[in-house]
Order: structure tokens, then sequence, then C-alpha cells
């Protein structure tokens, strides 16, 4: 199919399970490969790793590890939709990156078509292999431009036999920051996600559930620790540890944790029904985080009274997703100014979702153009006709 579209000029899209953030499968008279038949999910026990088609959820790798007693590292809300070729093409990261890495760090092989026709892939599946440029790590995050992923195979993990979650509040950032710090010392903690009062008020709002604190802090920290056993009590201890902490809610049984996991993951579901967002996605330095916070949210309520910055994320990772409401959607201004200030703070315009359509304009503001110009030399290196995702990632 790719050789027909590379014969008759046509660009070509691949698609997984539709859920980017940056408009990177979005096509623009190109034709649309969807992938998500690519769906076989295989468990090799004794590799500790997963052979899955590009079309496998991400859900679908978890469910299959756990079965087999192992588990994959990567999870993120949209787990039951993203595909494992959608990951791979973004270098997904989610929840758990800031202990177990995002999916570059799980990859062992990609099975991948470029459009020449040729097939990569290394199907022997050796962990360890240093002989020369690592192709499947280029094609990770490439976002569709270099290649079509049809199968990967991707480290599995031992499981952990217990885990204990607990939601922390502050009375600042900065106090909730320096706890993130803190905790990611420690190698049983898995999950540091940031939330602010309103986020979790309107996540209780459109769904019907009771706030976790009754002296409403807030800056809310969600964390996570895993252990072969008791991490209840190593959790705990933790907690009782880091300074700062005025409010501990715990997950005490598995639905008490659900529901504390429901308030950060109804974040995106929930800002959505207020408005379509402007969706920024950035990291900072850890020791900037905060002051970022207190600039860009004066900022933006100097430059649009009217908008609403709601603020989440992974802050283990100095992550924060700045979603905005209540703007027009080609009114760019708000972006330009949030990105601007990230830059100057020394972060990155995208920290987790990639470049794709939508943050191609100030893809200058973090790489040089002599990044860029090498980019343009292993884009045709890969696809020589320029037929993979055309105006993704590289500008035209
Ligand atoms: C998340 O972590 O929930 C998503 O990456 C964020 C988003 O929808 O902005
Ligand atoms: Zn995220």
């Amino acid at each position: 199919m790719l050789h027909i579209c590379v014969d008759a000029g046509v660009s070509v899209v691949p698609q997984g399970g539709n859920t980017g953030l940056v408009g990177g499968a979005v096509p623009r008279g190109a034709v649309v490969l969807d992938l998500r038949r690519l769906d076989t999910v295989e468990v090799d026990d004794v590799a500790g790793s997963v052979v899955a088609g590009a079309g496998a959820t991400v859900g679908a790798v978890q469910v299959a590890a756990r079965a087999a007693g192992l588990r994959y590292g990567v999870d993120l809300a949209s787990r039951d939709t993203a595909t494992i070729g959608g990951t791979i093409a973004t270098n997904a990261a989610g929840l758990r990156a800031v202990r177990l890495g995002d999916t570059r760090a799980q990859l062992i092989d990609v099975e991948a078509v470029l459009t020449t026709g040729a097939v990569i892939s290394r199907r022997g599946g050796l962990t360890r292999d240093n002989s020369g440029y690592d192709l499947p790590r280029w094609i990770c995050g490439s976002e569709g431009t270099l290649a079509v992923v049809t199968a990967a195979r991707l480290r599995l993990l031992p499981d952990p036999a217990d885990r204990a979650t607990a939601l922390l509040g502050f009375a600042d950032l900065p106090a909730a920051v320096a706890a993130a710090a803190t905790l990611r010392r420690e190698p049983a903690v898995e999950v540091l996600e940031l939330m602010f009062a309103p986020g979790v008020a309107l996540v209780c709002e459109q769904h019907g559930m009771s706030p976790p604190f009754a002296s409403n802090p807030p800056v809310l920290l969600l964390v996570e620790v895993t252990a072969a056993a008791d991490a209840g009590s190593l959790l705990g201890e933790l907690v009782e540890n880091v300074p700062g902490v005025a409010d501990v809610a715990a997950g005490v049984d598995a639905a008490d944790a659900r529901r504390l996991w429901a308030y950060r993951e109804l974040h995106t579901e929930s800002i959505g029904r207020v408005g379509i967002p402007h969706k920024l996605d950035v990291a900072l330095p850890l020791p900037a985080l905060a002051g970022f916070v207190a600039e860009v949210t004066a900022e933006l309520a100097r430059l649009r009274p009217d908008a609403r910055a709601w603020i989440f994320g992974h802050v283990g990772e100095g992550n924060l997703h700045l979603n905005v409401t209540g703007l027009d959607p080609a009114d760019e201004d708000a972006d330009d100014a949030v990105l601007r200030l990230v830059a100057a703070a020394g972060g990155s315009i995208s920290a987790e979702h990639g470049i794709g359509r939508a943050k191609q304009r100030w893809l200058p503001l973090v790489r040089s153009a002599e990044e860029i110009a090498v980019w343009r030399a292993v884009k045709s290196a890969f696809d020589p006709t320029g037929t993979l995702n055309p105006g993704v990632l590289l500008p035209n």
C-alpha cells in the first residue's frame, strides 16, 4: 500500500487510537493508514518481554503482562484506546515515567516499514545489543514521519505484589514541589501527580464526587508506592517524614485508591466539558516550577482576563499540563506568551505530547537551526519521497 502511495505522490498518515493531543495523526489531503487491526499481543515469559502489534492497546498489553505475573511500564489515562504503535510514534510517557521511564525506555525492538519498501527489524529481541545506531529509538518519538511502526518488542518488568496510594494536601505549590523532590528519591515511589484545588473541584462537580478533604487544600499530590509487601506502611512512613504535608487521604482499599486516582484521571475529560481547551504540555526544571506557575498565571490574567488556566501534571518530572479554556480556538497569543515564558525558564514546549502540527510554530524556541537541519537529513534518509506525515513535527 505504501509503495502505491509513493508512486502516486500521495501522502500517508499512520493512525492508531487517535488519542494524540497535538494533531500529529490528523490528515490533510492524505491517505490514513489505520493500524488498529494489527492487535496481536504475545508475552515472551523467558525473555521477559512482549511482542505487540502496532494496533494493540496499551491496556491490552498491560493485561497480558499481568496475566504472566509481569507488567508494562507505560501507563496513561487513555490506556484502553491508545495503541502501542501510537505510543511508540509519540514516545508516550504518562503516569509512571518518573520511575519506570517513557516508551523509549521500554523499547527492545521495532518492526517498521519504510516508504522505500524496506522493513527494519531485529527480530531476535536481544536486550543488550550495542552494535551501532539505534534505529528503533530514532523511530520512537518521530511522530510517524520516519516509518510506519507495525509491531514492537517491549520490555516487561517484575510486578510488585503490593501498592498503596495516597492523596496529600499542601498549603502552597513550593511545599508540594519540595515534597515531590524528596519523595522522588525514594525507590518505591512511582507516581507523583500534581493537582490544584480548582481542577479537583471541577472533577467533583462534573462527576458527582465528594471532595477529598473538608479543608480544601490549594495544592494536591497523588502518590503511589509499590513494594513486595506492606506498601501501605511504607507509604505511611514516607509521608510522615515529608515536611509540609497538611492533609493526607489514604487509599485504604482498592475502591478508595481508585477514587483517589479518579480525581487525577478525570481532569482532561472534565476540562473538555468546560470548553475546547488550548492544550499546553510543558516541562520545567523543578526549582523553576513554582515561580513559573505564579508568573504564567499572572501573565494569562493580564493578557486574557476571561480565560481560565487549569494546571495539573507529572510533577516528578517537572511536567505541567496547562489547559486554557475560554480562548478563541484561533487565538494563539496566550499559547505564545506561555511557551516563551517556558523557554525563558529553561523548559521545554513539549514534555510528553510531542510537536505534531500544533506546536511546530514554537519549535525554534527549544531546538536550534542546526538540530532541525540534522532532523531533515534523517527524515530524507528514512523517507526520501517525504510521503509520511508531511507537515508534522518538521516545518514544511
Ligand atoms: C494526562 O496526563 O492526563 C494527559 O497527558 C494530559 C492532557 O490531557 O492534557
Ligand atoms: Zn500527561
